[in-house]
């Protein structure tokens, strides 16, 4: 863990350079609009260590399938999100010598990220091995109002001396993936024009064919005068640019405005886009730049309007929350139902920037609260359109029916290719189902479960009956050979979160089926038929439901991860010398497995998940057994602890899990921030507010709050979008108020109290040091 970033509410900011923590800050400072984004890369160039990334949604490659050792049912082949053309580069030469900040002497230097107007702006001031000093300003942004155009300004002034500046802006599409399996280029160049005030690059992909143009333009400015002078273009392979050569005096001020334009074969048909590119980046030039960024501090301040949480007594918890949405903001908008969100963004390239379990676990809840409805209806619909892949994906590991999804994928199939996770990781369909639960309970709209949603259900259900086997002895179902949410084990029987899972989804597929048969006997009739349901199925859920093996331990009262857990050697994580952690990074993989250390949450998170089928008792026993040997070296791990932590009244270790889920990538807590930031973890720091503090709930369409406060907070609030209303929750401990900013009354529960919450009013209740 490392903090060296300052404080402060509305900001990220870095006030000196650090060669040393600048790939981490490259994450943390990067930039994104859900259609493109990239990481807080310099525009200069760079020789250090940095991991340059620009990304485009949706643009991916199937990179070839490296194993050392192939096994039956791997994939051929891991989608990534591809790195793109860099549109940011502007070489700066003084003299002859690039300013490049690795070999220079760097002093007033300040990054920051400007979350309420969506800005990333830097300065410095550096000192070249010759002794010439400049002073550089900019600030650039990817824009929220026109999703393809990306902007710069770019100030530069020769602080003591007279003499020559070299100016280059360019696009460079001679890029390569970090985590390119062979080190292959995935890029081939279809097009290229450089001319004086800009250019246009067009790219496509080695295998899929996406197509990429991106175009520049630029201004340059002496002193505020508008400079004509002659620009020479280069045309490289892959690579167009214009140089500039200025002759400039001591203390003149040279600034760059550049507009950068990228469109995809994903939004144009491929004879388009060149003129797409030109047509968005004239009009982005002919708009200028301080319109531009007028109009993306527009945006932000309407984004913040809806999805603010504001915290009061606290700026470090303050600045983390605004990151955490800030950067989910930046990731996905829910506009194009083709896409998903990876685990990093457009942070960085680690995950490759597919679908996980992530999205239905973590990020439903997110956007079901904080979006209209029909944005989680969208991520649903994702997975029902890869059903029939998730189908195939069962046949090939040798299932005879039902559907099991994959582990990591872009368009349905799966990309995963380590056994213990690919075969064995299965939980995620339970999460997919429990998604369908969340999204139907949360909005009420019954009608998706015949039109999507039961079709899903049934084949998740047919996948466990086939994965269950009956053992006569126990008179039980058990399940073998699996890993669960904690990838700190693998291959174990009866991993109490995956069996619970399995049986909970017969159990609401059953209950679905029931709900049809009573409201949509017709629909209900065409989906047997279609699904072919046989009953001799149905029955065996059933079956499966009332004998299901749930490994336990009587004496101490928790469930127990997985068969033979206690004979495990319990040590606590306080009891570890804090030298092992982050033990992925210091103990051999041997160690961990052997070891009682739980990366994440994985009974804790059956608990959470299934809230209201456990009593507070039995939740606080396995939390206090399971919490104090878990190291949380998943970011998905400490927002599930928030919550429950909150739900027992734990106030400290709530905070202090709270500042871990929303300072994981600011303080590093993992030491993998430079890998890009958790993106969808990011998620789950919102729940670990909305569902931790506040104790949001829907139970029987009502929606339920029991807010509490991690001890120190003056106040805070958060909104939440419920069944056509829009709701601003303020907690303060004196009081709760809900105010309606719709005209829809809400009926509500507020600390087991019924509240009708009318249209533009609000309702109050007693906070918890009047209750308590
Ligand atoms: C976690 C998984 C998660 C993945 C992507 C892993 O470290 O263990 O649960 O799906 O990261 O976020």
């Amino acid at each position: 863990m490392k903090q060296y970033l300052t404080i402060d509410e509305w900001s990220i900011i870095e006030e000196s350079f650090d060669s040393q923590t600048h790939e981490i800050s490259e994450s943390v400072f990067s930039i994104g609009n859900g259609y493109m984004g990239g990481r807080a890369n310099f525009e200069e160039q760079y020789s250090g260590r940095s991991l340059q990334g620009s990304y485009m949604a949706g643009v991916y490659y199937p990179d070839k399938t490296r194993v050392g050792w192939w096994k039956n049912g791997y994939p051929e082949y891991f989608a990534k999100v591809l790195n793109s053309t860099n549109w940011i580069g502007i070489n700066i030469e003084i003299d002859g010598v690039q300013l490049d900040l690795a070999t220079s002497t760097v002093s007033e230097f300040r990054r920051q990220l400007n979350m309420k107007e969506g800005t990333l702006s830097r300065c410095f001031t550096a000192t070249l091995e010759d002794g010439k000093i400049v002073r550089v300003e900019s600030i650039r942004f990817v824009s929220l109002v026109r999703r393809e155009i990306g902007a710069i300004r770019y100030s530069v002034i020769p602080v003591n001396f007279s003499g020559n500046i070299t100016i280059t802006p360019y696009l460079d599409g001679d890029i390569k993936n970090k985590d390119a399996n062979y080190d292959e280029k995935f890029w081939n160049e279809v097009e290229k024009k450089g001319e004086a005030d800009g250019g246009f690059l067009t790219l496509k992909t080695k295998k899929l064919d996406f197509h990429v143009t991106s175009a520049m333009a630029f201004d340059i400015l002496v002193n505020g005068e508008k400079l004509n002078t002659e620009v020479e273009v280069i045309e490289l392979e892959k690579y167009v640019a214009n140089k500039i050569n200025l002759s400039v005096q001591e203390g003149d001020q040279i600034v760059i405005y550049k507009y950068a334009s990228n469109v995809t074969s994903r939004n144009h048909g491929l004879g388009q886009l060149v003129e797409a590119a030109k047509t968005t980046l004239q009009q982005a030039k002919e708009a200028g730049f301080s319109t531009l960024l007028k109009e993306q501090n527009e945006a932000w301040r309407d984004k913040w309007k809806e999805s603010d949480i504001i915290i009061e007594g606290d700026a470090s918890a303050q600045q983390a929350i605004r990151f955490n949405i800030f950067q989910l903001n930046q990731t996905y908008n829910g506009e194009d139902d083709r896409l998903n969100i990876g685990p990093k963004g457009f942070t960085g390239e680690k995950y490759g920037g597919s679908t996980y379990w992530d999205t239905e676990a973590y990020c439903v809840p997110f956007y079901l609260s904080t979006a209209d409805s029909s944005i989680a209806r969208n991520l649903l619909i994702y997975r029902y359109k890869h059903l029939e892949k998730a189908k195939e994906n069962a046949r090939k590991l040798g299932f005879t029916k039902g559907a099991l999804y994959p582990m990591v994928t872009m368009n349905g199939e799966e990309c995963h290719n380590e056994w213990e996770i690919t075969f064995e990781e299965i939980h995620r369909n339970g999460a997919i189902a429990h998604a369908i639960f969340n999204y139907v309970n949360y909005t009420g709209d019954k009608a998706y479960l015949g039109q999507y949603g039961l079709e899903v259900l049934v084949e998740i259900s047919r996948f466990w009956e086939e994965r269950v086997h009956y053992v006569p002895h126990k008179d039980k179902y058990v399940m073998l050979g699996v890993t669960g949410p904690n990838e700190y084990e693998n291959n174990v029987n009866n991993n109490w979160y995956t069996n619970r899972m399995a049986s909970w989804t017969m159990e609401y597929t059953l209950e679905a089926l029931a709900y049809l048969q009573e409201n949509e006997s017709t629909r209900y009739a065409e989906l047997l038929e279609k699904l072919e349901l046989q009953e001799t199925e149905t029955s065996k859920w059933n079956d499966i439901i009332a004998k299901m093996y749930y490994p336990a331990d009587e004496e101490q009262g928790i469930f127990l991860q997985q068969d033979g857990f206690l004979d495990k050697e319990i040590i606590q994580v306080k009891d570890l010398n804090p030298e092992n952690l982050p033990l992925n990074q210091k103990w051999s993989w041997d160690r961990i497995l052997r070891s009682c250390f739980i990366k994440q949450a994985d009974v804790l998170q059956g608990l959470y998940f299934l809230g209201d089928r456990y009593d507070l008792e039995t939740k606080k026993r396995n939390f206090d057994f399971y919490e104090p040997i878990t190291v949380h070296e998943s970011s998905l791990s400490p927002c599930i602890h928030a919550i429950l932590a909150c739900e027992l009244g734990y106030k400290e270790k709530a905070y202090e899990m709270y500042l871990r889920t929303s300072r994981l990538d600011l303080d590093n807590y993992n030491n993998d921030t430079e890998d890009g930031c958790h993106s969808t973890s990011m998620a789950g720091t919102w729940m670990s507010i909305v569902h931790g503090f506040g104790g949001l709930r829907v139970h029987d369409g009502r929606l339920t709050l029991k807010p509490s406060n991690p001890g120190h907070w003056k106040s805070y609030s958060f909104k939440i979008m419920f069944r056509g209303t829009r709701l601003k929750v303020s907690v303060t401990d004196l009081n709760v108020t809900v105010s309606n900013e719709t005209e829809v009354p809400v009926y509500i529960t507020i600390y087991d109290k019924e509240f009708t919450v009318n249209g533009l009013s609000s309702v109050t209740a007693p906070g918890t040091s009047v209750t308590a």
